[in-house]
């Protein structure tokens, strides 16, 4: 790997990425990204002056921008992170997100087979679906997605297995538990909630909030993806995350005892349609190769609460934007409805 194109760098874990590989590898990174409203360079706002990185702003989809890219680039690495991923905005419009993770990912394997290129692809716990007590998901086990954004995500891992079964790709996969961090757009349930409750706004939990999720953090997720592209077996899919799990009101605590906020501020509101109630992965065939997390998910959560509390400067400009009119949309009507913990 000398190369590297990393695709939806300025997206929340791509960006953590590609700092990753700027501070411990000394490759060459090309971002590709089409600037989406969850793209954002100041998430890479330290790293610009990096002679090692170059921002190329585009769509996947367009096949002839890619092969121009690889081939300008010498690109010998393709890790794909560019992807609609929020569940809620693939119920409220699921296209985008078949033309974007499903073709678009498509798009990058066909100039991969054609240039002979390693392409790593980055996909999620939810392609397993619900999860039973008392199971946790390995890697071969089936996909079995329940939403728009899962089933995408399933079709995507089994392109991208299929160029390796057909045309001896290299390629890898690693699955990712619910990430938390630094840059996550704030649509997603702990920047949601930290920024609300930072403006003394209510919380809405989905239902019972009983739900069981991994949340670990997005720095053991980045050295996780590192450590498959440096010793992952060829052909192989790899479970990243920490194997524990918490329920989305104990998370809601841990962010209100962070920020020193009363209960009041949690509000039950009508459940997301076929929400998964449960996610969790067995990690063992990662750790195999010498990779362990750094955080547990309650300091994970704490760490990123504390991060959203000391840089409103990220944050503030995207809540006072268009962001206004998805959360009145999404959770206008849930909130009118909505009764106090
Ligand atoms: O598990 C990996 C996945 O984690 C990634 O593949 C997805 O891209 C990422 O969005 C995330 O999916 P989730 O749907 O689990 O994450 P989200 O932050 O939307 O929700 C986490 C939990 O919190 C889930 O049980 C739904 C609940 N929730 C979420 C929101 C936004 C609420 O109770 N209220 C909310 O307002």
């Amino acid at each position: 790997m000398k190369n590297v194109l990393v695709t939806g760098g300025c997206g929340f874990i791509g960006s953590n990425f590609v700092r990753l590989l700027l501070d411990t590898t000394a490759v060459q990174v090309v971002i590709l990204d089409k600037m989406t409203y969850a793209a954002r360079k100041e998430n890479l706002q330290d790293c610009w002056e990096n002679p090692r990185l170059s921002l190329v702003v585009g769509d996947i989809g367009n096949q002839e921008l890619v092969r121009h890219l690889v081939q300008s680039h010498n690109i010998d690495l393709i890790v794909n992170f560019a992807a609609e991923t929020h569940v809620d905005q693939s119920i409220l419009g699921p296209l985008v997100f078949t033309d974007t993770n499903v073709r678009g990912t498509q798009v990058l394997l066909e100039v991969a087979r054609e240039f002979g290129l390693r392409f790593h692809h980055i996909s999620t716990d939810e392609v397993y679906g619900h999860i039973p007590e008392g199971h946790q998901s390995i890697e071969s086990d089936p996909l079995e997605p329940r939403s728009p954004y899962s089933a995408s995500k399933a079709a995507a891992d089994q392109l991208v297995q299929a160029y390796f079964i057909t045309y001896d790709l290299p390629i890898t996969i690693t699955r990712g538990a619910n990430n938390v961090g630094p840059y996550q757009f704030p649509e997603k349930v702990i920047p949601l909630f930290t920024t609300n409750a930072l403006q003394d706004q209510p919380l809405p939990v989905y239902g019972d909030g009983l739900q069981m999720r991994d949340y670990a953090h997005v720095y053991d997720h980045c050295t996780g993806i590192l450590k498959v592209l440096e010793k992952g077996q060829i052909g192989e899919v790899y479970n990243v995350g920490t194997g524990l799990e918490m329920t989305n009101l104990e998370m809601t605590q841990i962010v209100l005892d962070t920020l020193g906020k009363p209960q009041t501020l949690i509000r039950h509101v009508t459940d997301r349609p076929g929400h998964d109630r449960r996610y969790s992965m067995n990690v063992d065939k990662l750790r195999a190769l010498g990779w362990e997390p750094r955080y547990q998910p309650k300091e994970a959560v704490a760490e990123t609460v504390r991060w959203y509390r000391d840089n409103d400067w990220w944050w503030l400009p995207i809540r006072q934007g268009s962001f206004q009119a998805y959360y009145q949309k999404q959770y206008g009507e849930r909130l009118k409805e909505s009764q106090q913990a």
